[in-house]
């Protein structure tokens, strides 16, 4: 009965290392999404997952690809897929890049460490937030990856002065001039929640921490979370609770035109990428600005609904732009099959955000690993299911022409 039982029965090795037991029963994002849920207390999850207003946008950036089927090709005799890419000069191991986000040492105490390691990992870029919680400096001690630094631009333009001079100090290879952000979007989860950054340890967040102790512990067991690139400036370095909202708006310039895009031009030699752009219009004047690649973006969804899903956009400004700059894609991206389709309407590249988000917040560095193998993974089947052999040899001839 034993035997009988036996060639039936599997048992899986029992993994001892917690984040990688979590991991065993996740098959993809969504899962992963659920599992940082159960373990970071409800306002920092609500502040990773949310969007703005009625989160109409953050819907669409997803639906956006859904709505787009495949034009799969058979019999096609592939051996083997090649799923690099060229971008800003360099080789990729896959198009895609990991994007910048604030206050990272919320999902896990190593924060920007950990997802700077698992880029270089990968061979993937990987672009630090001006609003992050482990500084240039320290980012680029343990990474010799290809780092990119985002830059907001603050009302004190000596600021962002000094921060060019760390980033270029520290070999970062890229800026990414962050555009649709000067007032913060209304995020009306945190709103109601009165979410703060850092979070407040006031008694509703003790009763949420003892609901996840293991976030508790790391967060109470770790150095503060503060603006690590702002320790030794005036404007704050958000070791007081602030709302996001009020700081973004006292602190950062909201009468940003093109002419600072030009002033930043002359101060960066390396590459530039300009992130937010949501028109043709608006891409054609960055290129006409000189950059070397632009973001189309709408922040997840974070700042104005209605906005539109950059994978729609996408047609449009591909065919603007005729190749004058390379394009990247983010909001939404949550397969390899979504990386695909951008780049068969004519993107170079996709940047995620909250995807490697809530891996760290699951399980912390191992899950940003995760996530890479996800979208590496993702890539190669589709292509190998398309009968198409390379990232570089994908086009709308791949897509059903009707949609596009
Ligand atoms: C962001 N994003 C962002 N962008 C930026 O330029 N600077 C920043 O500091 C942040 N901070 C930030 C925090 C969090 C929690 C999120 C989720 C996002 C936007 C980010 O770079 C990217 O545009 C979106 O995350 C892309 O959408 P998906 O992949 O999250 O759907
Ligand atoms: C956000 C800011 C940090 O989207 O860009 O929350």
């Amino acid at each position: 009965m034993l035997k009988a039982l036996r060639s039936v029965v599997r048992l899986r090795r029992f993994e001892r290392n917690g984040a990688l037991r979590r991991l065993e029963r996740a098959s993809n994002l969504e899962d992963l999404r659920l599992l940082a849920k159960k373990r970071l207390p409800g306002g920092v999850f609500d502040y990773i997952d949310g969007a703005a207003e009625d989160e109409r946008t953050a819907a669409r950036n997803k639906q956006g690809f859904a709505a787009i089927s495949f034009k799969p090709r058979v019999l096609r005799g592939i051996e083997s897929i090649d799923t690099s890419t060229e971008l800003l000069g360099r080789r990729l191991p896959l198009p895609l890049i990991l994007a910048p986000t604030g206050f990272t040492r919320m999902a896990d105490s190593a924060g920007e460490l950990s997802v700077a390691r698992a880029a270089e990992r990968a061979g993937l870029p990987y672009g630090l937030s001006t609003l992050s919680t482990r500084s240039i400096e320290d980012v680029a001690a343990v990474s010799s990856g290809d780092k990119w630094f985002q830059v907001y631009v603050w009302r004190d333009r000596d600021l962002v002065d000094e921060m060019l001079k760390r980033a270029a100090a520290c070999h970062y290879s890229t800026i990414i001039l962050t555009v649709d952000n000067t007032v913060l979007g209304r995020r009306e989860r945190d709103v109601r929640r009165g979410f703060t950054l850092p979070p407040k340890i006031g008694l509703d967040t003790i009763f949420d921490g003892l609901r996840h102790p293991s976030w508790t512990w790391d967060f109470i067991t770790s150095a503060p979370i503060k603006f690590a690139n702002l320790t030794e400036s005036k404007v704050g370095d958000g070791s007081d609770p602030v709302s996001l909202a009020t700081y973004i708006n006292s602190q950062l310039d909201p009468s940003l035109s093109w002419d600072d895009l030009t002033w930043l031009r002359d101060r960066w030699k390396g590459k530039l990428v300009i992130k937010g752009i949501q028109s043709v219009e608006d891409a054609q004047l960055s290129v006409d600005h000189g950059v070397d690649a632009i973001a189309l973006s709408n922040h997840g969804g974070r700042q104005l609904d209605d906005a539109p899903a950059p994978i729609d956009l996408l047609p449009a400004v591909a065919a603007a732009l005729g190749g004058q700059t390379e394009i990247i894609v983010d909001g939404g991206v949550r397969r390899g099959s979504d990386i695909v389709k951008a780049v068969a309407l004519g993107a170079t590249a996709c940047m995620v955000g909250r995807p490697y988000l809530y891996g760290l917040g699951a399980a912390g560095e191992v899950g940003v690993d995760f996530v890479i193998d996800h979208f590496a993974n993702g890539v190669e089947r589709t292509l190998a299911l398309l009968g198409c052999p390379s990232v570089d040899d994908l086009g709308p001839q791949y897509l059903l022409a009707n949609k596009h």
